[in-house]
């Protein structure tokens, strides 16, 4: 199914494809949160200039897509869980049969539905290789696109400081939904705040994770949990990108649903964990 997202203000207009399945993923549907970071991408596109964007638990790719076109970005990576399947299907099989190893254990439904999403934006990405990861790479109006799996609670192994072996680390984290339930928060905050790090060595200019989410409970203290990994959120009130919350893009989303938004930095305080919980 293809669903269609009309950004604009006075002097520009962009339209943007994305890729759903009638599958019990949470990838394969956009959810409410991906409207509000793509409005925000969209209203702030100079900060895309020349960085490198990476988004975690793309999905089905709304913003990472808003990146790419906006044209102005260096580069952008779409990333999903590259864990096995929970369930073996037939087309799992057949999939298996056709990749190595490595591409076996792409969570492939997320894997191929982001380049799906591409593709119905003509962003064409081909077969590749990095530090012998399956992913699918191309330059698209001079912003490199990358689609790989990532998994949150590793350490991914695709970003080099030399971009002659891997993907520069990112100077833009995005994450929409990511935070959806309080067992996901350590693996997520423990990939960003490595991929911060990293990103941020020798920047005057520090690296940033630009997340938004779906307040599903008010008992949960994201400032907490933050905090065990070193890292310090300021909200962004998304009244501030978007006049009318309740029809982002066309879309008739997020409705009644309430989206936060929040731009994640590392404090200066030491980190309590610097490893996974066991
Ligand atoms: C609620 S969906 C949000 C999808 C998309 N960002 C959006 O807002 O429409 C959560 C996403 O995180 C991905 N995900 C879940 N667990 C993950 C993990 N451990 N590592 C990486 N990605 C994961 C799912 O495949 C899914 O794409």
């Amino acid at each position: 199914m293809l669903k269609t997202f009309e950004f604009s203000d006075e002097d520009n207009a962009l339209t943007v494809k994305v890729s759903e399945k009638m599958d019990p993923s949470y990838g394969l549907y956009t959810w409410p949160s991906s409207i509000v970071l793509a409005q925000y991408l969209w209203h702030n596109r100079q900060l895309l200039n020349n960085k490198n964007i990476l988004e975690l638990g793309t999905g089905t790719g709304l913003p990472s897509l808003v990146a790419i076109m906006c044209g102005n970005a260096k580069s952008v990576t779409l990333s999903d869980d590259q864990r096995q399947p929970k369930y073996v299907d037939k087309h799992y099989v057949s999939w298996k049969k056709i990749f190595n190893d490595n591409c076996a254990l792409l969570f492939f439904r997320c894997f191929q539905n982001m380049t799906d999403s591409c593709l119905f934006n003509d962003v064409q990405t081909y077969e590749s290789e990095i530090n012998g990861l399956f992913c699918r790479q191309n330059n698209y109006n001079g912003t490199s696109v990358t689609v790989i799996g990532i998994t949150w609670g590793e350490v991914p192994p695709i970003f080099s400081d030399h971009t002659s072996t891997g993907v520069p680390f990112p100077d833009i984290i995005l994450g929409s939904d990511c935070l959806f339930d309080e067992s996901v928060f350590d693996p997520v905050l423990f990939t960003a705040r490595h991929l911060l790090t990293r990103g941020s060595v020798q920047k005057a200019d520090p690296s940033r994770f630009l997340c938004t989410y779906q307040v599903r409970s008010s008992k949960i203290s994201l400032r907490y949990h933050m905090s065990q990994w070193g890292l310090v959120y300021k909200e962004i009130p998304i009244q501030t990108f978007s006049q009318d919350k309740y029809n982002i893009a066309n879309s008739g989303m997020p409705g009644n649903h309430k989206v936060k938004m929040l731009e994640v930095t590392l404090s200066d305080n030491i980190a309590r964990r610097s490893v996974m919980p066991a």
